[in-house]
Parts: C-alpha cells; sequence; structure tokens
C-alpha cells in the first residue's frame, strides 16, 4: 500500500518499510479475524491478536509515516532535519517492536513482551524527537498546532505500553479492569486519538475540497489541554480505583472533541461529503464517539471493575471495527490518489476508482459492525462480521488498482485525458448501493444464522 513521505524513496528497500506494514498488519487481522469467525480461534489469544494487528500494528505504523508526511507538507523543513535512512531506521524498530509484541503476548513470553514494549515505545519516542526538530526548525509556519496533538500523542505512548505489559502478567482482582483502562486511554484515546485530530484540523477541509474554518487553529489549540488533562485525569483516577472519576474523565474528553470538532463543523456546512474518504472517515469518529460514550456509561453504571472490563467488549469491537480500519481505508482512499499526484486526470481517475461502490461498501461495513456487536443470535453477528471484514477487504485491491490507473491515465495522451472515462468525476449511486448492501448484509446473516457458529465473535471475550 502506496504511503507518502516528503521526496519520493530513494531505494527499493525503504519503500518497502514505508508502503508494506499497513498491509502485512490489516492482513493478519483479517486472517486471524477470519479464523476466529469459521472455528472459534486460529492462534490463543486471537481475539487480542486482531485488536493489536489493527492498532499497534497497521494503525501504528500509518501514524508514524503519514505524520510525518503532515509534519513535512505543513513546515516544509529541509530534507537533513530528518533523513530518510533515519526515517527508515525508525520504522524498522517500530516493526520489529510490534511484531515482538504480537508474538511474545500471544505466546506468553512476557520478557519479550516487555522488550517489544520498550522498542515500540523508543521508536515513537524518535519519532516525536524528529518531528520536535522540525518544529524549531520551522518557528514562523502555521499550523504549528497539528504537531503539538502529535507530540502529545506519542508521549501517551509508553504509559500504555507500561500498562500493557503489567496487563501481559495478567495481574488479578480489579487491577486487571483499572489497567485495562490505562491502557486503553493512553493508547487508543492519546496515541491515535491525538494524532488522528491533529491531522483533521487541516485534511478534513482538504478532503471535503473547501476552506479550512479560520477558527480551526485557536479552536484545536484549546482543545489540546482540555483533552490532555481529561486523559491524565483517567489515567490518575482509574490507577487510584476511583470510577467516578474515571468516568469524569472521559466525560471531559468527549467535551474536549467536541471543542475540536467545532473546527469540522464548517467545512461540512460548506459541502457536504459525497465521497467515500469524509464519509467513511465521518463514520469512524462516529463509532469513536459512540465507544467512548460507552464506556462512560458503564464506569458510571457498572456495579464494580470487573462489570465495567467485562462490558469492554463492546466498545473494544466498536474501536476495532467501526473506527480504526475504517479510518485508516478511508483516509488512504483520498491519500493514495493526492500523493500520487501526476495531474488532474489522474487524481480523479484513481479516485474514481477508489470510490467504486462507496455507498455500498459504507453500508455493509457499518450496518456489519452495529450488527455484529447487536445481542441477537451469534450466527446473525457472525455473519454481519464476515460481511464486514469482506468489505473492508475490498479497500485493499480497489487501491492497488487505483495505483494502476493513476498511472495510466498519467501516459494518455492529452486528447485521451480530456476525453476518456477517467475524466468524468466519481458520482455515488446511493439507492442502487444501498439496496445491494442490505441484500448482501441480509445473505450474510442468513448464511451465518445457518451455519450456526460457536458463539465467540464479536462480543470479543478476551484471549
Ligand atoms: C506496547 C504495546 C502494547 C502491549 C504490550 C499491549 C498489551 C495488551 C494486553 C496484555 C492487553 C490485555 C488483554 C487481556 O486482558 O486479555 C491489552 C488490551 C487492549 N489493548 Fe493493548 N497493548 C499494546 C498496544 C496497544 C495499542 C497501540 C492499542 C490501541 C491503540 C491497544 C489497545 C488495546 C485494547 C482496546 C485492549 C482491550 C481489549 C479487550 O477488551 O480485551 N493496545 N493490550
Amino acid at each position: 500500500m502506496t504511503t507518502p513521505h516528503d521526496a519520493p524513496p530513494s531505494t527499493r528497500s525503504e519503500r518497502g518499510w514505508r508502503d508494506n506494514p499497513t498491509t502485512i498488519w490489516l492482513a493478519v487481522a483479517a486472517v486471524v479475524g477470519m479464523g476466529v469467525l469459521v472455528q472459534r480461534r486460529l492462534v490463543p489469544h486471537s481475539t487480542w491478536l486482531v485488536i493489536h494487528a489493527v492498532f499497534l500494528g497497521a494503525l501504528t505504523h500509518a501514524a508514524v509515516v503519514w505524520s510525518t508526511h503532515f509534519a513535512q507538507a505543513l513546515l516544509k523543513t529541509a530534507p537533513d532535519v530528518d533523513p530518510r535512512a533515519r526515517q527508515t531506521r525508525r520504522i524498522a524498530t517500530l516493526f520489529v517492536g510490534v511484531a515482538t509484541v504480537l508474538v511474545a503476548v500471544v505466546t506468553e513470553a512476557w520478557a519479550y513482551a516487555v522488550a517489544g514494549a520498550v522498542l515500540v515505545s523508543v521508536a515513537i519516542l524518535w519519532h516525536a524527537v524528529a518531528l520536535w526538530r522540525r518544529l524549531r526548525a520551522a518557528l514562523g509556519a502555521r499550523f504549528r498546532v497539528t504537531l503539538h496533538f502529535y507530540l502529545a500523542a506519542a508521549a501517551w505512548v509508553p504509559v500504555g505500553a507500561t500498562a500493557g505489559v503489567w496487563l501481559a502478567r495478567e495481574p488479578s482482582g480489579d487491577l486487571e479492569a483499572r489497567l485495562v483502562v490505562v491502557h486503553t486511554s493512553a493508547m487508543a484515546l492519546g496515541w491515535i486519538g491525538f494524532t488522528v485530530m491533529g491531522t483533521l484540523v487541516t485534511l478534513w477541509p482538504t478532503m471535503l475540497r473547501t476552506r479550512i474554518d479560520p477558527r480551526a487553529e485557536s479552536l484545536a489549540h484549546t482543545a489540546l489541554p482540555i483533552l490532555n488533562g481529561a486523559l491524565a485525569l483517567i489515567v490518575v483516577a482509574s490507577t487510584l480505583g476511583s470510577r467516578l472519576l474515571t468516568a469524569l474523565g472521559f466525560a471531559a474528553y468527549l467535551v474536549g472533541v467536541v471543542w475540536w470538532g467545532r473546527a469540522l463543523h464548517v467545512p461540512l456546512r460548506a459541502r457536504a461529503p459525497r465521497e467515500l474518504a469524509p464519509l467513511a472517515v465521518a463514520a469512524a469518529l462516529c463509532w469513536a464517539t459512540l465507544a467512548v460514550g460507552w464506556i462512560t456509561s458503564s464506569l458510571l453504571f457498572q456495579p464494580d471493575w470487573e462489570s465495567v472490563e467485562t462490558s469492554y467488549g463492546v466498545p473494544a469491537a466498536m474501536l476495532v471495527g467501526g473506527f480504526a480500519p475504517q479510518l485508516l481505508l478511508g483516509a488512504l482512499s483520498y491519500l493514495v490518489p493526492a500523493v500520487l499526484g501526476g495531474g488532474p486526470a489522474a487524481v480523479r481517475a484513481a479516485r474514481s476508482r477508489i470510490d467504486r461502490y462507496a455507498v455500498l461498501r459504507l453500508v455493509v461495513v457499518n450496518l456489519g459492525v452495529a450488527l455484529a456487536i447487536s445481542p441477537f443470535h451469534a450466527g446473525v453477528r457472525a455473519g454481519a462480521a464476515a460481511a464486514a471484514l469482506t468489505a473492508y477487504l475490498g479497500y485493499l485491491p480497489l487501491i492497488a488498482l487505483a495505483v494502476r490507473d493513476s498511472r495510466r491515465a498519467r501516459t494518455l495522451p492529452r486528447a485521451a485525458k480530456v476525453t476518456g472515462p477517467s475524466e468524468t468525476a466519481p458520482k455515488l449511486d446511493v439507492y442502487r448501493d444501498l439496496v445491494i448492501g442490505l441484500a448482501v448484509l441480509a445473505v450474510a446473516v442468513l448464511a451465518g444464522v445457518l451455519a450456526d457458529p460457536v458463539p465467540t465473535w464479536p462480543s470479543l471475550p478476551r484471549g
């Protein structure tokens, strides 16, 4: 899968390190996820492996690569501030760290899990130092706030990694539940959440092809300390065992999100999303907000920490099913054609390929995830989850074909570019796609019920 950098990577190996990890980790998640659907579990800790292949593998790699790209796009620093060879070493360190964590937790080799978590933290902190050097080299640039979000995001990784390796030791009593809250908050809300919010300040209006809200920078500026304070409250309160204060922290985080989200509203009013990328990103943000709301209410209404932990399967499924892959693949659907460039015809050719059956895919993914976490029969949930997973997998060949289309369009003679089919802007066929999407889901659900699988996925039990 193609991802960008400030200048074209010079060697094949650099391109490989930059482009392949996202695909590798998503493929691991898809294979293990299908294994869980079909025969309960493929390897020990399968559910954990799916969650971490997506979040720690695919999303973390993408966060490092793309935040480097956006930092460069916004600050325009000289190449020697963060040379490409150094970026590649960092990505390789992260890859080795992630692989070590995944294998170590699955095989219950705790010492290796610690080593992997240290490598992951080192790679992310190294990345933060590189971003900070860019900030110092571009003192007058606009949208430095995006970089502040990235730095704050990286600072939460060692906190989340420490809680993660502690969890791998399987602590007893309510400590496990409290550590799960610390770990998931630092990693999902801090590391991934802050990176996403920092990026969308400028990417959201760009995806909608409209102007940025003039207040965006200052709204984001105000939101960051609220979000950081909320996260600190969550971590301290859950470590000390106060469910009420932890819930207050989650509520404060939502306040911060709403404050930041005001910057998305003006572009949204100016131009409603009509392409796959902004629609998928918007749907992903809805799932994340729903998950945070769910955790807040279970902290308030569940009788103890163990019950909070038991109910964590649902928001975890929202994050791993509705938020993470949809955000990543949705953003890539916009970014890949844009970064491939090659002129308007090439960009449109790639985009119209990526947007094929957009509404159908959105319906199957989002209704599929909603059914998958519903309290219905296990067969309904498994069928819906399989349909959603298949719809996600559909992104990968379409993105690969878009790369091919973009290259082809670049080599077309001028006249062919103007009259050729690639020139037409992508158009969504809402009603056709809606009908096919609902039919696909109905068939998948029926097949799930007929197969009557063991009811494991997607209630996401631990292990
Ligand atoms: C240093 C890397 C990491 C390590 C060592 C680690 C380890 C763990 C462990 C041991 C658990 C508990 C499993 C259980 O109790 O059954 C866990 C749960 C979880 N982790 Fe991580 N993790 C890491 C990174 C991440 C990242 C980057 C994210 C998200 C951005 C993440 C999200 C989650 C979630 C959502 C759960 C809860 C899943 C559930 O409901 O069981 N982790 N992690």
